[in-house]
């Protein structure tokens, strides 16, 4: 049985009201969107979740089909390509406790610290929620020292055009994304949604670095800790949600990876449910007392066959509709390794395959959104879907 993350790689309610209305308003004209009586009505607010349209697209990591991952350029392009939340960011600590964005703690992957001699001697080996895992970690670094590196593209192989724009910025600190975030929204005129990642809350807590608390923290100073604030915060660890839910008020989300993985804190608390347990409507309806929704992997809304071909919708998106609990799935990506078997094209590996056919596939399942590495692609597929 594996742990937390396993892959990256209701019935639909046809056309549907579901664009909200807010996106018409605010986001109409970057959409393109047809039928100007709908574009021309309700903007962007702090109305919380229910303002969002839906289905409602969320920037993963940024724009990171086309930037190095968590930078203030990649979360820049998602909405200016329309995004309608940036996940900005997935959260780690420094060892020095401030909160920084990074995919993971391990950065030997996404930013320049293998180049820089200085650093050498931090390079380690450990347990990263029962993981061997080797390289540099935030932990082992001031924010100073972090500042001082550049990020890269994480996926080379596959994106090499992304590149181009290795060391271009430094890793920002989540104090400076809420501050971004006051400044995209006044720059653009509508309130800027984002979607942070607690990473590996346990992991952290047992090193004295913990999160929720700090989060918390953060939320609080810029007033961004309501029930209809703008920002909804995500994590794998249920536990650790239910510890942020008595902190604040924000919408919350936990994070659901294959079904016979087990979340780490589970396994640290000797938990013995499995996600395929959480999805039951028994665990549905716990999660449902402490969070807003839950962000499932796309094969829990779709299971593949052993072949990778997408086959009958589960009973997820109804289930959890049932007991009040949204669906954001992960991750949506154009490139044919990262799509259902069915959807690819070609021979070249990392073309572009049928990515709009993969999206009709999984938002008529009724799903409220989606994380996409590449935002442009989504928010024309959920125009397409919502006027088809
Ligand atoms: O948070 C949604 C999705 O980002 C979860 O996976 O590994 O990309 O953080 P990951
Ligand atoms: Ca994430």
């Amino acid at each position: 049985m594996g742990t937390q993350k396993s892959n990256e790689g209701a019935s639909g309610t046809g056309r549907r009201a579901l664009l909200g209305a807010a996106v018409l308003g605010a986001g109409g004209a970057v959409l393109g969107v047809t039928g100007t009586a709908r574009a021309d009505s309700v903007r962007y607010g702090s109305g919380g979740l229910k303002s969002l349209p839906k289905p409602t697209i969320v920037g993963h990591r940024g724009a990171s089909g086309y930037r190095p991952e968590h930078t203030l350029g990649s979360y820049q392009l998602a909405l200016d390509m329309g995004a309608d939340i940036v996940e900005a960011g997935d959260l780690v600590p420094t060892k020095d406790g401030h909160l920084v964005c990074r995919h993971e703690p391990e950065i030997g992957g996404t930013t320049d610290v293998a180049d820089h001699p200085e650093f050498a001697d931090r390079k380690k080996t450990k347990q990263l929620d029962g993981v061997s895992t080797t390289g540099w970690f935030t932990e082992d670094f001031t924010l100073a020292e972090l500042k001082t590196l550049r990020a890269i593209e994480r996926i080379p192989a596959n994106r090499p055009h992304n590149t181009l724009y290795n060391g271009r910025w430094e890793i920002p600190t989540f104090e400076e994304v809420l501050t971004w975030q006051d400044r995209q929204t006044r720059a653009r005129g509508k309130q800027v949604w984002i979607y942070p990642e607690m990473k590996h809350p346990t992991y952290f807590r047992k090193q004295g670095l913990p999160l929720e608390e700090r989060v918390a923290k953060a939320l609080r100073k810029h007033r961004k800790d309501g029930r209809t604030s703008p920002v909804i915060i995500q994590s794998f660890e249920p536990t650790s949600i239910e510890r942020l839910n008595k902190l604040v008020d924000n919408p919350l989300v936990v994070l659901l990876s294959g079904a016979n993985t087990r979340p780490w804190d589970f396994v640290e608390t000797g938990d013995p449910r499995t996600v395929a347990d959480l999805v039951k409507p028994a665990g549905l309806r716990e999660i449902a007392s402490y969070a807003q929704g839950i962000g499932p992997t796309l094969d829990l809304v779709i299971p593949r066959d052993a072949g990778g071909r997408l086959t009958e919708p589960t009973a997820l998106v109804s289930d959890a509709h049932k007991v009040g609990l949204i669906l954001h799935p992960w991750t949506m990506r154009n490139e044919n390794p990262f799509l259902p078997a069915d959807f690819r094209k070609g021979t070249e590996a990392d073309a572009y395959g049928d990515v709009f056919g993969a999206y009709k596939a999984y938002f008529a399942t009724g799903i409220d959104g989606v994380f996409t590495d590449q935002p442009d692609t989504g928010v024309l597929a959920r125009e397409v879907f919502v006027n088809s």
